[in-house]
């Protein structure tokens, strides 16, 4: 049988770390021919196009699946902008996004994910993802951007048929409905903000100035939409793959419950083993040639984070979960000009949500043969994860 990677076959999504080691080991310039494009799979290749924006641009789309994005009108976003456009607009939402502000939302995170586990807990068990892992990251992205609290159960609801679309396959018209109405949503809190400033993210984002320029009201839109698909499911993915890691782990899980300052560096190794976004594409603006083999300009070229992770050329043992390595450079943030803008707050979220959980671990178990998948090729999490408490996991 000849080798084939296929990042939309359900067995490859329920385990791909065979296969990217043979991708890295056998071919590591690899070309997949049903779907377009050719994937990079060791460490120093993806960190290396990563930093070649010149060579690698991200303005033509960052998933093989061309125009799906397109279709549903969404506006462009920073993550799809280039430098140099791509480094003012950074400079200017940096502007907003500061320490202080992520840092002020502690309080609030715990608040969520405390109700949510309590919740869980007296009803018995209840579903992972659904009351606990989605609810925690929607809630506080939605805080973030100041949804009012009067909004914030609309918020939710298009805020997931927009995250289920562009994770999913396929956009629905459920999924460009959704977009629509989040965009006309976020516009509505764009001209309130302007006729009432105000200090929160959106407000100081309209006034941040860098060299006299400022973010229009289109860059704040893309913004907030950037951040709602880029931000909700790469965390609930975090959250429930850390949780599976802990359950089938039991001496790391009892060290997190004892050692709180043990969960940060818990979490770093949570994203390199099972990094929530697998990979995204970038495009090729001229031939590059690596390992003997010429990528032509112009063709889409997939990088794999989740494979780049398990990389044994740059992490010694890669398939063991090891909270004392120097997890640190791992490239589930991506690395570069595009690196997480939004990492603090998903280190803070899933500290925090790790904080509130991880004393509880013992005395609850996740029925991963019941749990369903999610079915993409890029985004690594479950829809649906069975939790009961009250049964010993020891
Ligand atoms: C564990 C959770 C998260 C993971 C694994 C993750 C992953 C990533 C990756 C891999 C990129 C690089 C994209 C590229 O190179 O093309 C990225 C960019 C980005 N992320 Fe995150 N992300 C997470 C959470 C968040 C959160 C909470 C926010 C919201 C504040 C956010 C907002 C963004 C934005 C706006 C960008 C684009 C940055 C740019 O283009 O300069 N992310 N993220």
């Amino acid at each position: 049988m000849p080798f084939l990677y296929d990042p939309e076959d359900e067995t490859t999504q329920a385990n791909p770390y065979p296969i990217y080691r043979r991708l890295r080991d056998e071919f590591p310039v690899y070309r997949q021919e049903r779907l377009r494009f050719w994937a990079l799979s060791r460490y120093a290749d993806v960190h290396a196009a990563l930093v070649d924006h010149q060579s690698f641009c991200s303005s033509r789309g960052l998933t093989w699946d061309t125009g799906a994005a397109e279709q549903a009108g969404i506006l462009p976003m920073m993550v799809t902008t280039d430098p140099p456009a791509h480094t003012k607009l950074r400079a200017l939402i940096n502007r907003g996004l500061t320490p202080r502000r992520v840092a002020a939302l502690e309080p609030e995170i715990r608040m969520v994910a405390g109700e949510a586990i309590a919740g869980l807990q007296r009803a018995g068990g209840g579903d992972l993802v659904r009351n606990v892992a989605v609810p925690v990251p929607t809630a506080i992205i939605g805080r973030f951007l100041g949804v009012p609290a009067d909004d914030r159960a609309r918020f939710r609801e298009w805020a997931s048929a927009v995250v289920s679309g562009t994770s999913g396959a396929a956009f629905h018209d459920e999924h460009h409905r959704a977009a629509r109405e989040l965009y006309a949503y976020f516009h509505g809190l764009v001209e309130r903000r302007r006729a009432h400033p105000t200090d929160d993210l959106i407000g100081s984002l309209l006034v941040a100035e860098v060299d006299g320029s400022r973010l229009s009201d289109a860059d704040v839109l893309g913004f907030c939409f950037n951040i709602v698909v880029g931000g909700i499911e790469t965390t609930t993915n975090l959250i429930t793959n850390g949780m599976i890691l802990l359950q089938t782990h039991t001496e790391v899980r009892r060290r997190l419950a004892a050692e709180r300052e043990l969960i940060p560096p818990a979490i770093e190794e949570f994203l390199r083993l099972e990094s929530p976004v697998q990979g995204l594409c970038r495009t090729t603006t001229r031939g590059v040639t690596l390992h003997g083999v010429t990528i032509p300009a112009g063709e889409k070229v997939l990088l794999l984070f989740g494979a780049a992770n398990r990389d044994e050329r740059e992490f010694p043992d890669p398939d063991r979960l090891d909270i004392e390595r120097d997890a640190g450079r791992h490239l589930a943030f991506g690395y570069g000009a595009h690196y997480c803008i939004g990492a603090s707050l998903a280190r803070l979220m899933g500290r925090v949500a790790f904080e509130e959980l991880s004393g509880r671990l013992a005395n609850c178990w996740i029925d991963v043969e019941r749990g369903r998948r999610s079915r993409s090729g890029v985004s690594r999490g479950w829809e649906h994860l069975p939790i009961e408490f009250g049964r010993a996991n020891r």
